[in-house]
């Protein structure tokens, strides 16, 4: 099996903490562990044993956890170290070589690059930008065309990173009975869910069809990226499949994080914790709203749902070389749409400092004002 490279984490990897300005990311600017607790516990926190705990989470973790999804039960749940392991433990366990799989496009791109070392066959569905609206297109009569009688899965992420476009509940059902009608599995990354921002709250596929699998974690509408708490919900045969090839990633979850999630899980910190959320998101979009609507260089689609959103420009500059510019002449970091298969654009993340928003924006603006003053002189 051999990975090619995720450009997007590599980019990331490489560079988030040598910057001044990172508006690279996707979620919502972390809690400290102060905050989080809120000074309850602090004694009984630190009595916990170190130990490996119970491999697939505790009873107590995936009873919480459960218990967010109508009709689920602790046996429909496994608790994993991100959504990242949660994705990888899924393809793991249900697509082989040669298998064809239908990924949502744009897209995060780790299923993509799993789906591909698999050896799977990967076909993409795609959003369609539409500027002129102001908003992404599902294409759902597309789906319906491309998915076949050797179609294994369909994967999407909903809300999607990184349109920010989010699925209602009748296009779910009805990705559902595209999936239905040739038996093939629908895995969701639900991971930005509790992220709305011009949406309700962002239907789960789960319980709309059988052969779902839902993957989500605290890293982004918590605010607990550095938690590394993730979850899949499937069908309790296929949770048992998923544990065992656990068993060969990473055994089990950090003690003390699964202790640290079952707090937050609580319904009354819970909410503390998503009332936050939608605070950083309703002060920082109105930033960037304000700043493409005084510039010609930006044009933007705003999200749905999501801490971050896909950007347009027209100079004439590949979307990884402005990355790269910026990165070294402006100390900022940014995604370069050629991560996501869509040169011509950025993807900034509007979860963290409202004043790093406004910085970056001027950053970028005065790089694409010198691209243009060059390309004129
Ligand atoms: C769609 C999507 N899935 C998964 C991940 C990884 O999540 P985690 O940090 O929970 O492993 C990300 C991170 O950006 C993401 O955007």
């Amino acid at each position: 099996m051999k990975f090619d490279t995720f450009k997007m984490e590599r980019w990331q990897s490489m560079w988030e903490n040598e910057v001044e300005l990172n508006l690279s990311d996707s979620g919502i600017s972390p809690l400290t562990l102060n905050e989080l607790i809120e000074g309850e516990g602090v004694e009984s926190l630190l009595e916990t044993r170190l130990a490996y705990t119970q491999t697939n989470g505790t009873h107590e973790l995936r009873e919480r956890i459960a218990a967010l999804y109508p009709g689920a039960r602790v046996e429909n749940v496994e608790v994993t170290n991100g959504t990242a392991e949660a994705n990888l433990l899924a393809a793991l366990t249900l697509i082989q070589a040669d298998d064809e799989v239908i990924v949502q496009l744009p897209n995060y791109m780790q299923l993509w690059g799993v789906f591909q070392a698999l050896g799977a066959r990967t076909g993409a569905w795609n959003l369609a930008p539409d500027l002129g609206a102001g908003r992404w297109h599902d294409r759902l009569d597309e789906l319906d065309e491309m998915v076949t009688p050797r179609t294994r899965m369909i994967a999407l992420c909903n809300p999607n990173n990184p349109s920010g476009h989010v699925l209602g509940a009748d296009e779910l059902d009805r990705v559902a009975a595209i999936a239905d009608r040739v038996g093939a599995w629908v895995l969701v990354d639900e991971i930005y869910q509790g992220m709305e921002i011009s949406s309700g709250p962002t239907p789960t596929m789960w319980g709309r069809y059988d052969k779902v699998i839902v993957t989500n974690s605290l890293s982004k509408s918590y605010g607990l990226p550095g938690l590394r708490i993730g979850w899949i919900l499937g069908p309790e045969s296929t949770v048992a499949e998923c544990w065992r090839t656990h068993d060969y990633t990473t055994i089990a979850m950090g003690a003390l994080s699964d202790r640290l999630a079952c707090g937050v899980l609580e319904t009354a910190r819970r909410d503390r914790v998503m009332v936050r959320t939608q605070e950083i998101l309703k002060r920082n979009l109105p930033v960037v709203v304000q700043h493409v609507s005084k510039t010609e260089n930006l044009k933007p689609i705003l999200p749905k749902a999501g801490a971050f959103l896909m950007l347009s420009y027209e100079e004439r500059i590949n979307s990884s070389e402005l990355a790269e510019r910026l990165r070294i002449e402006k100390s900022l970091l940014v995604v370069p749409g050629d991560h996501f298969g869509m040169d011509g654009w950025i993807r900034i993340g509007f979860g963290d400092e409202t004043n790093h928003i406004e910085e970056g924006l001027s950053r970028i603006d005065a790089l694409l004002n010198e691209v243009r003053h060059a390309g004129t002189s």
